[in-house]
């Protein structure tokens, strides 16, 4: 069984990634420093695989604890790093705060990751490196648009950091050029945690059908789309999971055509908000309370991704559908709401 170390392993994405590693016969090493999520993510996926991962509580911005853990586990095959902030608003707020965290544990992770002879990476990068597309759907070879939060730039940076080390190392890297990430595990044991007000639209969504708030904003309808409001790609969380699994498999085979490969990993399909709000109604039998409200500040009008790259290349495709989606959303807001994690 091969040893891979998930940072960031509690976190949102993170989680559902350990669970599928482990059901396709990995040995998972999560480090978390919690700093948006909780210890009590590893009993529950213990709970949905029957293996307890092995957990260690570390802020990678912590060279010398980073330097130890790899002296001491020179066994791990692979890393998927991905321990970052990721409020897009708060990263505007608090600029050296994302720059310092996201970039900081990265640099410390490579040096740490070549003195240990480890050499493959799966990166959590995003499409948010694109901005508004001139091209949709957008492909891998769309330019990289100035960033529009200092969040999107460290996605940015870390891309050009890895594509360095790359040239002067034995790493292998592939960067995992995620859309929207949306749902929960079937069993609705994980799922996505937002502290405080939601700032992305399922869980805003979710918390509005349970009553935690009061009305959904939708932020804007005059957009140039069939409705009016924004569109994005919305992909089903397990179907992005099973897309890193794929992915250290093609560097543990050696079958990437170069040492830094980057895939868009989305569904191929655009919805707007209005389809998303209809479609969870639909699925779920509820109504949401929601109100147009003014654009939202940073806003891309529409974006989509065209997968054939990962499609053909990876040989990985989304299997979960918008409803299924948005069915396993409101089944973890349910469970959050009879208190499963306290
Ligand atoms: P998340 O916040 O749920 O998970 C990130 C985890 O990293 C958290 O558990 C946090 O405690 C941990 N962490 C942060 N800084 C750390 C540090 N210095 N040391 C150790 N642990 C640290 O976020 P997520 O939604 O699971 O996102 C995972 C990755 O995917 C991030 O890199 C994010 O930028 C990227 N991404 C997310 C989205 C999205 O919409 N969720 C979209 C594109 C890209
Ligand atoms: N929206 C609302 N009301 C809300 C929240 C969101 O109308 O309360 C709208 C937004 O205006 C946008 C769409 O719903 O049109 C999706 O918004 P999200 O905040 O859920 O997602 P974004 O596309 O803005 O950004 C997300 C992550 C970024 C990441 C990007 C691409 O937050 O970190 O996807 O992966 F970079």
């Amino acid at each position: 069984m091969a040893k891979i170390l998930v940072t960031g392993g509690t976190g949102y994405i993170g989680s559902h990634t350990v669970v599928e590693l482990q059901q396709s016969g990995y040995d998972v090493v999560i480090i978390d420093n919690l700093a948006n999520s909780s210890e009590k993510i590893v009993e529950q996926i213990t709970k949905i695989t029957g293996i307890k991962p092995e957990f260690h509580k570390m802020d990678l911005c912590d060279r010398n604890k980073l330097f130890t853990f790899f002296e001491n586990n020179k066994d791990i095959k692979g890393v998927i790093h991905f321990a970052a902030y990721k409020a897009v608003g708060e990263s505007a707020e608090f600029p050296l705060k994302y720059y310092y965290n996201n970039l900081f544990s990265l640099v410390n992770l490579l040096e740490a990751m070549q003195k240990a002879e480890c050499n493959n990476l799966v990166f959590s990068s995003s499409c948010t490196i694109y901005g508004q597309p001139e091209e949709l759907p957008v492909s891998e070879n769309a330019p990289i648009q100035q960033a529009m939060s200092p969040y999107g730039n460290t996605k940015q940076i870390s891309e050009e950091i890895i594509v360095d080390q790359t040239k002067t190392s034995s790493l292998h890297a592939i960067a995992l050029r995620y859309f929207n990430p949306i749902g929960a595990h079937k069993t609705a044991l994980i799922g996505e945690l937002p502290l405080g007000v939601p700032n992305n639209l399922i869980p805003f969504v979710t918390q509005t059908a349970i009553g935690k708030r009061e009305k959904l904003r939708v932020f804007g309808n005059d957009y140039n789309t069939p409705d009016g409001t924004a569109v994005r790609d919305y992909i089903h969380v397990v179907d992005l999971a099973k897309a890193h699994v794929v992915a250290l498999e093609r560097m543990s085979s050696k079958k990437s055509e170069s040492k830094f490969e980057a895939f868009n990993i989305g569904t191929g399909n655009g919805n707007s908000v209005l389809d998303v709000i209809l479609t969870f109604e639909k699925v779920n039998n509820l109504k949401v309370n929601y109100e147009i409200v003014e654009r939202r500040a940073g806003d891309v009008e529409q974006v989509w991704a065209n997968t054939d790259k990962a499609n053909k290349v990876l040989g990985w495709k989304t299997e979960l559908g918008l409803d299924v989606a948005l069915q396993s959303a409101w089944n973890w807001e349910k469970n959050l709401e009879k208190g499963i994690l306290e």
